[in-house]
């Protein structure tokens, strides 16, 4: 079970209205590499991992994850609160306001929504631990091309702890094949 803690992992607070930020950031939102994916890759590949350092480490990243997808959808939130109709289709954000006003959808940048094929689990331990990592590297990838895509800084803090935290779960990820590896 979870027990909900009503704050976000990081603050986020975004005053300025962004909705071509807000366009980009749901890459990590709904996209193929979002947080979203991640949290459901981890917390459903736990379950057939055989050692129980490996399953408490899938447990621990899978629930941040979802304080990340937490953040990620206040930040887009924040992004298009008073976003005037005229910049969000400007932003090409016209179709994605027809169908869901203002309110956070899981879809990528391009309107494609989230899907469970963007994961796996195969039930190898060391294939599903390696797409871990490269889930993560992917991810960090992503965070570095959404900060190149604005100077704000209300935007680009929560950016900057995100992607630093890719870079933790890469490493405690590294570990598990370790164990994996030695058993
Ligand atoms: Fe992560």
């Amino acid at each position: 079970m979870w027990i909900y803690q009503k704050k976000l992992q990081y603050p986020v607070n975004i005053t300025c209205p962004n909705p071509r930020m807000a366009k980009a950031l749901m890459a990590q939102y709904g996209g193929p590499d979002s947080e979203l994916g991640a949290a459901m890759r981890y917390l459903t590949q736990r379950f057939s991992m055989p050692d129980n350092r490996v399953k408490a480490t899938c447990n621990d990243i899978g629930t941040e994850e979802l304080g990340h997808w937490e953040m990620i959808g206040a930040m887009i939130y924040q992004c298009l609160r008073d976003a005037p109709l005229k910049e969000m289709e400007a932003a090409g954000l016209a179709g994605y306001y027809t169908m869901h006003g203002k309110g956070v959808y899981p879809a990528d940048p391009n309107g494609v929504p989230f899907t469970a094929s963007y994961i796996q689990c195969t039930g190898d331990p060391i294939a599903d631990i390696t797409e871990d990592m490269a889930a993560e590297q992917k991810a960090r990838a992503t965070y570095e091309h959404l900060m190149t895509l604005t100077d704000d800084a209300s935007l680009l803090n929560p950016l900057r702890f995100l992607r630093e935290r890719e870079i933790v779960h890469f490493q405690r990820f590294g570990e598990c094949l370790e164990i994996l590896q030695n058993l």
